[in-house]
């Protein structure tokens, strides 16, 4: 096999979207546009990608890290100047180039490889992703000579009214013999009504020095699509959307209201798994067999274990055991631990807290840096008093113990195992194992004061 890289397209501003935020960073189901590109690129294993950069490149930089290498494209002078830029890394390596938009994020591996092996088994020079779509505006339109071959591709902007009738269209993705590529940019001309030198002019002039070009036209053209502005994000947020719940369903999982329910791309579902209406799950998250997620719950970046539960809730960075019940209204916040059969219930925050098994906190609570041990009841209304003003303090709380509705644990401060804390109490000094602490003012009656006091 020969060798074979791939050059990214990411260098626009993307005037379109009216934004401050560079077009191929704008994300799509949680993740940025130009990311979903790359991830597709990874599974193909090229043996190098090269991302053009310019607008927001340090931006861009960061986001995908060392997966590619960059080069940057001062002045935006269109996308045969683009990859031009890529040059110094290719122009002496034989194979093949794979350009791809950083603007397309539905395109999937497998439409790439059917696109590297139509131009390998055509032994072609060039080839090109075309669809055939409904509304082409917008697009490159695809060209044919009378023998329905490609001879090249014209602009929306440049199309006469013929041309601008043409629905099969540019996807933007091509495959080139790398060689033969970067000859033919030496000869593009800017000599059109943008004043840019155009990549698809590349196919014309391989063309007319007698190479072989051709086209491979997928027939799914949704995951064509070129985000160029709002409208067009909108449509690839809902196809992406539809195209993640899809396979968790094919693979084993209800979604009740699948409209109305967003995953993100990397997170991992296990099977029977229920995912009720209005639910978002993001970054990597993992769900175990048999949980049940939702309604109207957010979780991201955690996983959560087998056969729990999580109702009206947020999580974040987390994790969560198996036969949790989370909620309803429960917000666990992140480097918390649930292990397992742990139940956290209605209106409890949860904050960098581990709670051992089995250990409760149904009602009202909220529970930061604490260290809790198993099967540990604490009480409705019951909080850690973990901030001085200036740092945070640690609580550590031990198996069996009991902490009583109402009670503050003044940290740094440690009740032991098994023991009470009686409900009120205002918790300063460390409780001794088994011990009962009472710490609230004792209560005094005054028999027959509200008859003294109304004759007064
Ligand atoms: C391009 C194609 C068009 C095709 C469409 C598919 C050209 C001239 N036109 O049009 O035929 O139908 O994609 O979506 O190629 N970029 C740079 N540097 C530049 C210019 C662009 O890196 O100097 C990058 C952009 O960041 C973007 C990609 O190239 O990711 C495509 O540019 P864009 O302006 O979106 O081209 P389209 O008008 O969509
Ligand atoms: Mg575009």
């Amino acid at each position: 096999m020969s060798n074979r890289f791939a050059v990214i397209l990411a260098a626009g501003k993307g005037t379109r979207m009216k934004s401050d935020l560079y077009k191929v960073l704008h994300p799509v189901c949680g993740k940025p546009m130009v990311e979903h590109v790359v991830d597709q690129l990874n599974v193909l294993k090229l043996d190098q990608l090269i991302t053009i950069v310019g607008h927001g490149a340090e931006k861009v930089q960061e986001q995908l890290g060392d997966q590619t290498a960059y080069v940057v494209q001062k002045e935006q002078l269109g996308t045969g100047h683009a990859v031009q830029m890529a040059e110094s890394y290719l122009k002496d390596k034989q194979g093949t180039t794979v350009v791809v938009c950083g603007d397309t994020p539905l395109l999937t591996s497998e439409t790439m490889q059917e696109l590297m092996d139509h131009h390998e088994n055509e032994e072609a020079k060039v080839t090109v992703l075309t669809t055939i779509i409904d509304q082409p505006t917008g697009y490159g339109r695809v060209i044919r000579n009378s023998e329905g071959d490609v001879s090249k591709i014209v602009e929306d902007k440049d199309a006469s009214q013929d041309e601008k009738a043409v629905k099969e269209i540019n996807t933007g993705t091509y495959c080139f013999d790398n060689q033969l590529l970067f000859d033919a940019l030496q000869k593009v001309s800017n000599n059109n009504s943008q004043g840019e030198y155009y990549l698809p002019d590349v196919l014309e002039i391989a063309k007319a020095s007698g190479e072989k070009v051709t086209a491979y036209s997928t027939s799914n053209p949704d995951e064509t699509i070129g985000i160029n502005d709002r409208v067009a994000l909108s449509k690839a947020e809902r196809m992406m959307k539809e195209r993640i719940n899809e396979s968790h369903m094919r693979n084993g999982a209800t979604i009740i209201d699948p409209s109305n329910t967003y995953i993100g791309p990397d997170v991992t579902i296990g099977s029977d798994v229920v995912i009720e209406p209005g639910t978002k799950i993001t970054g990597h998250t993992a769900i175990g067999n048999y949980t049940v997620i939702g309604p109207n719950t957010e979780i991201e970046n955690s996983s959560i274990g087998a056969e729990s539960t999580i109702k009206q809730s947020v999580v974040s960075d987390s994790k969560i055991g198996n036969k949790v019940q989370v909620g309803p209204f429960a917000h666990i916040r992140p480097a918390s631990e649930l292990h397992d059969e742990v139940k956290v219930g209605n209106f409890v925050e949860i904050k960098k807290t581990t709670m051992d098994q089995g250990s409760k906190a149904s009602h009202l609570s909220y529970l930061g840096d604490a260290e809790i041990g198993k099967e540990v009841n604490v009480g409705c209304g019951s909080i850690t008093v973990n901030y001085d003003g200036k740092s945070k303090h640690k609580t550590i709380i031990g198996d069996g113990a009991f902490i009583g509705c109402n009670s503050n644990l003044v940290a740094p401060v440690t009740v032991s195992s098994g023991a009470y804390v009686a409900a009120g109490s205002t918790i300063t000094k460390n409780v001794p194992e088994k011990a009962l602490s009472i710490a609230r003012a004792r209560q005094e009656n005054k028999e027959g004061y509200v008859e003294r006091l109304n004759k007064r």
